[in-house]
């Protein structure tokens, strides 16, 4: 399981008018989850996705769905994204009140559960919860679009995320979301991540399904910071 390498393609890059056969390449380059960008324009200033497109993904591929919520209140989609399909529930605990009966909520329901973290917000949110999470997201842009570049301090974090994981003998995925690409994604890797999002990376390669193969060599490769 430490070993395993996940990639997670962001259909928030996608060309969704073209949905369906942009899953089908995603599949065929052997991306692992799809990961699902739902922004309420309130917690950042984005505006994005909700229950019908996970629903839509669902019909198209059979891949995990991970649905990462940048909202307020997340909590208020807990039924309706495990109803519409989701397989992972990923939320921001500056979004909410009380982070642990969320977390609990979206494991009672089905779904794994998932903190992420900005970049600026301290780690020990999640060792507070440590438990009750199956996956860490770190952050490595400010969330609310694609296309950023990865904040090299954020490496370090990942390192301190993987050493309060191990510490506390957590099987959490834990998660590198933002401004992934072949150039960045060996420092996630060394630092510890296991699981990586790449949005802009994947959809402006002139190939991208070969660029899934291509993140996954880089992590291979093993760099080591
Ligand atoms: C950022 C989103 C990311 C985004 C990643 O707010 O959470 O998942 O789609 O896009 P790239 O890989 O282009 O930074
Ligand atoms: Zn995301």
């Amino acid at each position: 399981m430490a070993n395993t390498i996940r990639i997670a393609p962001s259909v928030l890059s996608a060309d969704l008018g073209r949905l369906a056969e942009q899953v089908r390449m995603l599949e065929a380059g052997g991306a692992d989850w799809i990961h699902v960008d739902v922004m309420d324009g309130q917690f950042v200033p984005n505006l994005t996705f909700g229950a019908p497109l996970i629903k839509a993904l669902g019909r198209i591929t059979d891949l995990p769905l991970d649905v990462h919520l940048m909202v307020l209140e997340p909590e208020r989609y807990i039924e309706p994204f495990v109803e519409a399909g989701a397989s992972l529930f990923t939320f921001h605990p500056e979004a909410t009140v009380h982070v642990q009966r969320h977390l609990a909520a979206v494991r009672e329901c089905g779904m794994r559960a998932g903190l992420a973290l900005n970049p600026s917000t301290p780690l020990s949110f999640a060792e507070e919860v440590v438990d009750d999470i199956d996956l860490l997201l770190i952050m490595s842009v400010n969330p609310g679009f694609s296309g950023q570049s990865y904040i090299t301090n954020v490496t370090a974090k990942i390192r301190r995320a993987r050493t309060l994981l191990d510490h506390h003998g957590s099987g959490a995925f834990l998660q590198v979301d933002g401004g992934i690409s072949p150039e960045t994604i060996g420092a996630a890797k060394g630092a510890g991540a296991d699981t990586f999002v790449a949005g802009s990376a994947i959809f402006s390669a002139s190939d991208p399904a070969a660029m899934i193969g291509e993140l996954r060599d880089r992590c291979k490769e093993g760099v080591s910071v």
